[in-house]
């Protein structure tokens, strides 16, 4: 699946028809991290087949899970003994491997977690993770590149106030406080709804969770937690890249198995921007302006306009009759790509955390090279707009996040094909 390939794509053909979305990879990730609190045989349903997923998988593997995958369900049976240990060869493919810290240490009293660092989004420190976990009674050391943890004695409950609700130290508290004695009360907790997917996972474990998607999370800690089958929500991120591929291409596009719901800001900005939008119990259709308006938006913690969609939305907004302003709340590296939309004729300035776009008539394709997931996906869906064809290389990146991105593209009309690229390979990620 993933390597050493580009996306060939010829733009100037709108988007039409229905394409369905599978479960979210943030929260699929987070999921098969809990099932290590508790010995037993897991399925995780409408879980996407994305390198991300597969890399998760090796992890767990290697803690001493057996995992089977097949037409999106994902069978994990975790052994009674682990191997509490995430080397730095998975950890560096995946940063998000780091979620395994708090289940580790909650169940086996020690964990060694090789250091993250940074990623293609920046230096992404984890000091919140860490002092919230040593709020509960965990200690770290630094030994060669290795974080080691550990809580000799258990983990106990505690009151952790997060300095920015963080998705990733909301999860891991909430995973570790759910085997910890007595009460965590996580205050300033994200509210992002796979946060509160996760906690169903953990309630349908034998947790007791409250607040799950307010900014106090409480959970009490349980000994007795049991393995569980849950189903995925649905992929949020997923969902608003094809709104606003149908928006791009002046298309019509519905998307199916989906949350409208988790995207209000967006759906409200595209609506902004001139597309017209329905939406549905479990759908939602968008018929694209021939010309977008454009459109102000800030990046912010949920329910604010989710990050991830803030690169699809910016290639939407290239193409604008105006000026748009962007700013970025998340990540320092996020504008990253705009270079290779400039390459394209996009007319965008970047200073810190801002980028003003001047919205230009026509983008006109040329070999671009995707630096993330995300951009990758902005980068195609300017392809699809864009005069010509747009070769698309980083297609390893797109890989982790996005299953058959092509393929769904192309159910809907899109010209777009998986070529070999020679000379690219995934040494060019992260
Ligand atoms: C998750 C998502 C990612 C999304 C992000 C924000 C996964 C696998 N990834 O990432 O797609 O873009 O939420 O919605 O679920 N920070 C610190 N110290 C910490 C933790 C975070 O300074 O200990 C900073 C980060 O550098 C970043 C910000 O807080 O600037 C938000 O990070 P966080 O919410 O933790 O995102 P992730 O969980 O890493």
């Amino acid at each position: 699946m993933p390597g050493v390939a580009e996306l060939v794509v010829e733009g100037g053909h709108p988007l039409r028809g229905t394409v369905g979305v599978l479960g979210a990879k943030n929260a699929a990730l987070k999921e098969m991290a809990a099932a290590l609190l508790a010995p037993g045989r897991y399925v995780l349903t409408n879980v996407p087949r994305i390198l991300d997923v597969e890399l998760m998988i090796d992890v767990l593997e290697h803690i001493g899970a057996r995992c089977h995958f097949e037409d999106h369900r994902l069978q994990i049976v975790v052994p009674d003994e682990l191997n509490p240990e995430a080397p730095i060869d998975l950890v560096r493919k995946m940063r998000a491997s780091i979620v395994v810290l708090g289940p580790l240490l909650a169940r086996c009293g020690e964990a060694r977690v090789a250091l993250p660092g940074g990623d293609d989004l920046g230096a992404r420190p984890i000091d919140m993770h860490l002092d919230g976990l040593e709020r509960m009674g965990a200690t770290f050391e630094l030994v060669h590149g290795v974080l080691v943890g550990r809580a000799g004695d258990g983990l106990r409950g505690a009151e952790v106030e997060l300095p920015f609700p963080s998705v990733g130290a909301t999860e891991n508290l909430l995973l570790a406080g759910s085997l910890a004695k007595g009460e965590t009360v996580i205050v300033n907790a994200a509210r992002e709804p796979e946060i509160v997917d996760l906690a169903a996972m953990l309630t349908s474990m034998g947790a007791a969770v409250e607040g799950a998607g307010t900014a106090i999370v409480r959970v009490t800690g349980s000994p007795g937690l049991q393995a569980t089958t849950h189903r995925v929500v649905p992929d949020r991120i997923e969902a608003g890249t094809y709104a606003i591929a149908g928006a791009i291409t002046a298309g019509d596009v519905t998307v199916t198995g989906c949350h409208p719901e988790h995207l209000r800001m967006e759906l409200a900005k595209l609506e902004a921007a001139g597309a017209v939008v329905d939406r549905g119990d479990g759908w939602l259709r968008v018929r694209g302006p021939d010309r977008p308006r454009p459109v102000d938006f800030a990046t912010l913690p949920y329910p604010g306009f989710h990050t991830d969609l803030q690169p699809p939305m910016v290639a939407l907004l290239s193409v604008a009759d105006g000026t748009s302003v962007v700013t970025e709340n998340l990540y320092d590296a996020r504008f990253r790509y705009v270079g290779e939309l400039a390459r394209m004729g996009a007319d965008i300035v970047t200073e810190w955390q801002h980028a003003v776009i001047r919205g230009v008539e026509r983008l006109s394709g040329c070999p671009v090279l995707a630096p993330d997931i995300r951009a990758g996906a902005a980068l195609v869906l300017a392809g699809l707009r864009a005069e010509g064809i747009t070769a698309v290389t980083g297609v390893q990146h797109i890989d982790r996040g996005y299953e058959d991105l092509e393929g769904k593209i192309r159910s809907l009309g899109g010209r777009i094909e998986r070529r070999d690229a020679p000379g690219d390979g995934p040494g060019s990620r992260d």
